[in-house]
């Protein structure tokens, strides 16, 4: 039994919080003996519910100026603030990352409100244009859509939702925001801050529950944009649903199979920690882990020994364990996929590091590690593992490393480890990827830049900073301050003269 009071669940609609009900519980992926809190299945009439309080709110909400919109921002600041160590025990239990990670997350998502906040005072929401007609200002200016659906992972269960959030509502848009049935807690404590804040009744709302919940919403036409973050196949699936409404905008950013290149010059040790962390981190939990370790020839013996060593001994365990790198996978689900890869590589490649369970009540594997050369049809290689899973694989030259790196169908974050400009450059523009990194892992972006990728990864409208495309559309208005009618391109505006030709 937890020593810490069960978190009573409960929806959100309109400023209410309705009572609670226990359909589901969340429980920790580290000890499966410690219950989180039980919370309710939103109902379809629940999800109908929220996204017309959502769309009641929206009036005065995009009349409300928006710096007094994104002032609301500040306060969030502060309060994420104050329980920034409450946020982290909570993640850290019920994710399952380290509660380093888990701090680290907090950052994150208070980084984004505070860049909501600073850019509501920046005139980021339009441009002014020049006209052929010299009495003709032209301008641009982004409107909001209105209701934006924000539907988000449990990996970054703080700052994803923020990435989305922020931007939506910065831009006068309103929100309904189911976070993924496994951290409904901390889903719930971020609105119980948005509330908090004062944010006004009915601009954000809150719906728990699995994917049946997300498709009611996915399916209401009362929603305009729907901000995703998952995987391929639900993506799809909201894509899918949502080219039959005719307004519908979906961001979604949908998992990769991104790599590190490790080039012939690179610093030896920076290139083992780039790799060990993109591949490690978050137990190999992120959009952005690598699953791939590409490496010049010349250096692979080496790289190899050094690589698998350092995995057997990360040491995971309890996330509330700073001294440990990682935790446990998310739930048993994980484990067997996460294992059925591993044996599928097993039976092609040599494996370096072989992952062994780790006792305790969660759902713990080691690091697996394998060195394959590049085939096409090793499907370990080429799709999404979503865990402690690397494979090193050798190559020749610059042409051949960015064809392998291209060679699946994801595309969304690379990195290269190189001391020189050229193969910088070359990898810069050869890859498809949306953050390319060089000299780093391929995971830590930051809230300020676009967060998004290419193929199966994504479809254009990135998350994060990038986000504020997607949730406003794009207006041109213009004002003649003559005291006459003067068109663009020779058009004729004599009317008496020229009847109605022209
Ligand atoms: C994710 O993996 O789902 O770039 C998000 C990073 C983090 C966000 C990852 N800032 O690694």
């Amino acid at each position: 039994m937890s020593p810490i009071p069960l978190i009573l669940g409960r929806t959100l609609v309109a400023g209410e919080w309705q009572s609670p009900r226990g359909d589901f519980a969340s429980t920790s992926p580290a000890n499966t003996d410690d219950t989180i809190g039980t919370f309710p299945k939103a109902t379809a009439a629940e999800a109908a519910d929220a996204i017309r309080a959502a769309r009641d709110a929206f009036p005065a909400w995009r009349r409300t100026s928006r710096i007094h919109r994104a002032e609301c921002f500040d306060r969030l600041a502060q309060l994420i603030k104050r329980d920034t160590d409450y946020l982290a025990i909570l993640m850290a239990r019920e994710c399952g990352k380290n509660i380093t990670e888990c701090r680290a997350e907090v950052v994150e998502g208070l980084h984004m409100v505070q860049y909501v906040f600073g850019v509501g005072r920046q005139g980021h929401f339009g441009e002014v244009i020049a006209s052929e007609i010299a009495e003709k200002d032209a301008f641009t200016r982004r409107k909001p859509w209105g209701v934006v659906a924000v539907i988000t992972p449990w990996n970054f269960p703080f700052a994803v939702p923020l990435w989305m959030l922020g931007p939506s509502l910065l831009e006068g848009n309103t929100c309904v925001f189911k976070p993924s049935e496994e951290t409904p807690a901390i889903g719930q404590h971020l609105m119980e801050l948005f509330v908090e804040a004062g944010f006004p009744a009915g601009t954000v709302n809150l719906l728990h529950g699995d994917g049946e919940v997300g498709e009611a919403i996915v399916r209401n036409p009362g929603v305009n944009v729907v901000g995703f973050t998952g995987s391929y196949e639900v993506g799809r699936k909201i894509q899918e649903i949502s080219a039959r409404l005719p307004d519908r905008i979906v961001a979604a950013e949908m998992g990769g199979k991104n790599a590190v290149i490790v080039c012939g010059d690179a610093r030896f040790d920076l290139a083992v920690s780039a790799g060990i962390l993109s591949a490690f981190k978050t137990t190999g939990q992120r959009c952005v882990s690598a699953g791939r370790i590409l490496v010049h020839e010349s250096l692979m013996d080496r790289y190899a020994r050094a690589f698998a060593e350092t995995a057997a001994r990360l040491k995971f365990g309890n996330p509330l364990d700073a001294t440990n790198f990682a935790g446990p996978l998310i739930n048993q689900a994980a484990i067997e996929k996460v294992t059925g890869y591993n044996a599928l590589a097993a039976k092609d490649a040599k494996v370096l590091t072989a992952a062994q369970p780790i006792n305790g009540k969660g759902h713990y594997l080691s690091p697996f590690v394998y060195l394959s050369a590049a085939k096409p049809d090793l499907r370990p290689l080429r799709e999404e593992v979503f865990g402690p899973h690397a494979a090193l694989i050798p190559f020749k030259t610059d042409e051949e490393a960015a064809a392998i790196y291209n060679d699946t169908e994801y595309g969304l974050s690379m990195a290269v480890i190189t001391e020189s400009y050229r193969r910088m450059r070359f990898f810069r523009d050869e890859c498809e990827y949306g953050m390319g990194y060089v000299n780093l892992p391929c995971i830590g972006a930051e809230v300020h830049l676009p967060f998004g990728g290419v193929k199966k990864s994504g479809n254009g409208h990135p998350s994060a900073a990038g986000l504020i495309a997607a949730v406003t559309h794009n207006t041109a208005f213009t004002v003649n301050h003559a005291t006459e009618i003067k068109m663009a391109q020779g058009l004729t505006a004599d009317i008496a003269e020229s009847g109605n030709s022209g």
